[in-house]
């Protein structure tokens, strides 16, 4: 049973028990209108408790309903928080922990509410691209006030219950138990107190307004708008409470649901959703039970004190796991500290980290120049230059002293984690753990399944992937893992737009007017073009019938590496952030381009974004058809993660199944007609190509 009913004396407890918290699920809906009938007709029975067993009083919506029909099946919510405002005895909402989404909105039909301090309250509706579906528009304001109420409801954001409950005026919480001890009994006395009182209150009645009125909301949709540039929902959210102000409130109520239906169905909702999902598929992987035994991490020793190890390191100092570094010489320990101590200093300055807690973090950090003294670590994590054989040394000295069933990590972007892995005694304790530069900022992390990574390693680090608060993701071995596998498919296709006739501006404009944080060229600057460039060299070595763009190549033979030398495809100047165009760069193109013999042609915007989207689209699915992802969704979260794809679009799978795999391959038919373009490179992924063959989506796969 999802909701159940007891009897003490003169009060009935219907309490919902459907962990993990209390989602309000057809089951669940049903479970409380029947107790809720019984409580009534029980003669006994004075007044009624409504709560949460376990970890909630309820946190809402029971998501895997979302968009199917048995959302809507009756009971649906508002015919339960009706059965509520209809019944003849008075129902107290008992609440704790968490009241979030419908399960606020069920509190909010009740007559009377009593929290225990510490609980979570939100409308988080907002943050899957919708509005509140159940009144929450309407009946918060009334309780709360318009202000309070609309910024809860247009940020998402859960606030404490003591601190409402300290709001001036407020008729949210009739009472604030002691505690999460009393509150069983505090609620059952409270319904004993007003089982007699008539009429019973309803939030319904209240009254709602703004001593302001018109220009508090026009000031509310100003503020709204710059924030939320790409959703439709908070605007919504004003327009909805607005209405709480002006309509009456039934009709109110209708136009709240007509907004949240009409948002349901909208990409952005849809995107965000879909992440939603994505989000903790993730950390599900399909041959790895989620109760397999994980070894415990409790303390860490990092290799290569750069860019790299500094940032790794932050990672786990913030989750309080002691860090060991070690580095060959003590100059590159002390310049190792010295950044990791700037960036602390740097959030102390800014005040989003107090001055103890840094003090506690660096207290966590011991380093040595002595492999020896790794010894007791529970697992090591390496981050030195990127050569096979310096990884080749490090590994083998690493299996000499590592203890058995620690787990050896390394941090290779593009190098055989297998390989990695045969240097050692232990290939099952390999695996790699690939971060994002600045590693103490972002927020994937590629987690590397070697061919004979045990499945407890990779459980493992999935779980300290969490503690550390990452969004882990599961990559088989390949050439660039998930990620750089298939930016390597999409800057090809940029440097072809600019032998077509584009500029790095234009390209870059198109990008991030589709919603990109930064379009393939500035992202170039910033990450350094002469990475690429090394890179390059090295594999299209090995490929030397693979077409790709040269201009990248001569920007570099210019000196153009980007931002840290203060010149790349754009020039950067002191105290400036953004890139100026450079005419020497766009002369550069255009020889390149008249030695190719190519005419320059305009390119619209769509093109450019198709051929940049669909470019990661293709090779995805070819990553996912070899297994290297497991899931079209986990491609979705690397994008999302970590190379700035539009959140609003829900990654580059999401995006293509919104716009339909079969206008997709039409694109890239076309596409591949071009002569200046390579005809290979648009050949349909097999999987793309059976998907669209069978009228399927990504997310059928
Ligand atoms: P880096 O050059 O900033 O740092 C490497 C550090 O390793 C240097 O401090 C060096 O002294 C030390 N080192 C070299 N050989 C060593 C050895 N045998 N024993 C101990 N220390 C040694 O390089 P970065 O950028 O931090 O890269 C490290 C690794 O991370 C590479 O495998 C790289 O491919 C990977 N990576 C880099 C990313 C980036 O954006 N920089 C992103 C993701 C992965």
């Amino acid at each position: 049973m999802t909701a159940t009913l007891q009897v003490h004396g003169d009060i009935a407890v219907i309490t919902l028990n459907n962990p993990p918290v209390n989602g309000l699920g057809h089951a669940t809906r049903v479970g409380i209108t029947t107790a809720l009938a019984e409580a009534n007709a029980n003669p006994a029975v004075q007044a009624i408790v409504l709560t949460g067993a376990g970890k909630a009083f309820s946190g809402g919506a029971d998501i895997k309903e979302f968009g199917s029909p048995k959302a809507l099946q009756e009971p649906n919510l508002l015919s339960v928080i009706l059965a509520i405002e209809h019944s003849h005895k008075p129902v107290v909402a008992a609440v704790h922990s968490v009241a979030m989404g419908g399960g606020l909105e069920l509190a909010l039909g009740c007559h009377y509410r009593i929290a225990a301090p510490g609980c979570n309250v939100a409308l988080p509706e907002v943050k899957l691209g919708l509005i509140p579906g159940a009144g929450g528009t309407q009946r918060l304001p009334r309780v709360l006030g318009v202000e309070a109420a609309l910024n809860m409801i247009v940020s998402g954001e859960p606030v404490k219950s003591e601190m409402l409950a300290a709001l001036p005026g407020q008729k949210l919480f009739d009472k604030m138990a002691a505690s999460i001890d009393t509150l069983a009994d505090e609620a059952m006395a409270l319904a004993r107190e007003v089982a007699n009182k008539r009429p019973m209150p309803l939030v319904r009645n209240m009254p709602c307004k703004h001593p302001m009125g018109d220009a508090y909301f026009q000031f509310a949709r100003n503020m709204v708008k710059g924030m939320a540039k790409n959703f439709p929902a908070p605007a919504k959210c004003v327009d909805a409470v607005e209405a709480a102000t002006k309509k009456k409130f039934d009709e109110g109520m209708l136009f709240e649901r007509e907004i949240f239906i009409n948002l349901m169905w909208t990409p952005e909702c849809r995107a965000l959703r879909h992440i939603f999902a994505a989000e903790r598929a993730a950390s599900k992987i399909p041959d790895v039970p989620s109760d397999t035994p994980t070894r415990a991490i409790n303390s860490l020793a990092v290799i290569g004190a750069g860019t790299m190890g500094g940032g790794i390191t932050m990672n786990f100092l913030n989750a309080g796991i002691p860090v060991k570094m070690l580095e060959m010489k003590q100059e590159a320990l002390d310049r190792g500290i010295a950044t990791i101590r700037k960036n602390y200093e740097a959030q102390v300055k800014k005040g989003k980290l107090k001055q103890d807690k840094y003090e506690q973090r660096m207290a966590l950090l011991s380093t040595t120049l002595s492999y020896d003294d790794l010894k007791d670590a529970d697992m090591v994590i390496e981050a030195v230059f990127e050569e096979m054989g310096v990884k080749e040394a490090v590994f083998k000295e690493l299996d000499r002293v590592m203890k058995p069933g620690a787990i050896l990590a390394t941090n290779t972007s593009t190098l055989d984690v297998n390989k990695i892995a045969s240097f050692t005694k232990r290939p099952q304790d390999v695996i790699g753990t690939h971060f994002f530069s600045p590693a103490n900022v972002m927020k994937l992390l590629e987690v590397v399944r070697g061919e004979k990574t045990a499945k407890d390693v990779l459980a493992t680090v999935m779980a300290l992937g969490k503690k550390i608060k990452k969004t882990s993701v599961v990559s088989g071995v390949c050439d660039g893992f998930i990620g750089n596998r298939m930016i390597e498919q999409y800057s090809r296709q940029a440097g072809f737009l600019l032998e077509e006739g584009c500029t790095p501006a234009q390209v870059d404009k198109a990008v991030e007017k589709f919603g990109f944080a930064m379009g393939p060229f500035r992202m170039g600057d910033l990450a350094g073009n002469d990475i690429g460039w090394a890179i390059r060299k090295r594999r299209y070595q090995e490929k030397p019938n693979l077409r790709y763009s040269k201009t990248a190549d001569l920007l570099c033979e210019m000196g153009r590496f980007g931002q840290k030398t203060g010149a790349g495809w754009y020039d950067y100047q002191a105290g400036r952030r953004d890139a100026i165009p450079n005419a020497q760069v766009v002369a550069m193109i255009e020889k390149h381009r008249a030695e190719l013999g190519i005419t320059p042609r305009k390119i619209s915007d769509d093109e450019i974004v198709q051929r940049l989207v669909y470019s990661l689209v293709n090779e995805a699915a070819h990553i996912l058809e070899e297994g290297i992802a497991s899931k079209a969704s986990d491609i979705d979260m690397v994008y999302l993660t970590g190379y700035g794809f539009p959140i609003h679009r829900g990654g580059p799978m999401q995006y293509a199944d919104t716009v339909g795999l079969f206008n997709v391959m039409q694109s890239m038919e076309r596409f591949a007609k071009n002569p200046h373009d390579d005809g290979k490179f648009w050949q349909p992924a097999p999987l793309l190509a059976r998907l669209v063959a069978e009228g399927k989506s990504f997310n059928q796969t």
